[in-house]
């Protein structure tokens, strides 16, 4: 069989981890495109010249040329412009519009087959441009916003509890915005609920209710304290390792159950758009959307955030 072949539209700081990361686990080839000349031919050379080292065994090459993503099982696209501190997602959506409207051409007109995870922000419109411009089923066309999203908030639930990460469950829904949903209720740590360890940790459930709104707050406001921190530039290593897993699932048929930005139609409430849920990935790409009850509150966070969703994607007037 044929070595699966994985195209990367955007060489910069997302595009060069990308490459790393597949190129380590061996999930195909890897083209990596930019419009900037030599930059992604450079990345790659010196990134195959890791591979003595690392003992990996796939070509990696770099490209200006959409010709040479033919054949890409794969896209991944992080080009466009990433945040600046102070900038929400949402205000690259000019710049990136344009951007994202050329690579969904290329994609179409030279990698036809191919399954496309979205990571140029703000996702939600950016996705749902991609789907528009290539014309793929929704189920090769995704986003990733959720597994990034959800992997904060374990990361800060696992730190707080003192409890190692590897037990940690917990996901986000809906846009990848300030509207996006950390689902409290379903947060586990091998299953206990994380709100009953809270209350032992700190005796009262006040007390654990807001620590849990603090972790909440700053999952949702996670990409933002990167920003701020980085001073140039947005989060780059996280948004990588989670655009791996997605294609990892899909390369290999794992049908993990992954967060995923899909076009829903009628799950959850909603109807043509691209928001947040579950997904199981495999070889068919999104096979499945799992659907599952909301509480009320709960409910009322996801509408609010497929609101702000609408909004944004009603602005680009596609
Ligand atoms: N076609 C292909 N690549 C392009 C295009 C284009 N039309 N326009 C710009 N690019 C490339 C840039 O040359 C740059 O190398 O996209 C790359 C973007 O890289 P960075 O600026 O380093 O941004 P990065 O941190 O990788 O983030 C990319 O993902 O998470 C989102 O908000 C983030 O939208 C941003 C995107």
């Amino acid at each position: 069989m044929a070595r699966p072949k994985i195209a990367l539209i955007g060489g910069g700081q997302i595009g060069g981890v990308l490459a790393q990361l597949c190129a380590l686990r061996e999930l195909g080839d890897i083209v990596l495109f930019d419009i900037v000349e030599g930059m992604p031919q450079g990345k790659t050379l010196d990134i195959a010249e890791a591979s003595p080292v690392d003992g990996f065994d796939v070509n990696v090459t770099g490209t200006n040329d959409y010709k040479d993503i033919a054949g890409a099982n794969i896209v991944i696209v992080t080009a466009g412009l990433p945040r600046k501190p102070g900038m929400s997602r949402d205000d690259l959506i000019g710049v990136n519009t344009k951007i994202m409207t050329s690579v969904a051409e290329g994609i179409r007109d030279n990698a036809p087959e191919a399954f496309v995870i979205v990571i140029s922000n703000p996702l939600d419109a950016m996705v749902t441009l991609c789907r528009k411009v290539t014309g793929f089923p929704a189920a090769r066309v995704m986003g990733q916003a959720g597994v990034l999203d959800s992997a904060r908030f374990q990361s800060f639930i696992a730190w707080e509890l003192g409890v190692s990460i590897r037990d940690v469950n917990a996901m986000t829904l809906g846009g990848h915005g300030d509207t996006m949903v950390p689902l409290v209720r379903y947060a586990s740590v091998n299953g206990i609920p994380v709100m009953e360890l809270l209350e032992q940790k700190y005796g009262s459930a006040e007390k654990a209710n807001e620590v849990m709104t603090a972790m909440v707050e700053r999952t949702k406001a996670a990409g933002g304290e990167v920003v701020k921190l980085l001073g140039n530039g947005s989060a780059f290593y996280s948004p990588a390792s989670s655009a791996v897993a997605m294609a990892e699932s899909i390369l290999k048929d794992q049908k993990r159950v992954l967060p995923t930005c899909a076009l829903l139609n009628g799950e959850f409430g909603v109807d043509g758009f691209y928001v947040g849920v579950p997904c199981v990935l495999g070889a068919g790409g999104i096979e499945k959307i799992i659907e599952f009850k909301l509480d009320e509150t709960e409910q009322a966070l996801m509408d609010n955030s497929v609101a702000a969703v609408k909004e944004l994607v009603g602005s680009m007037n596609l």
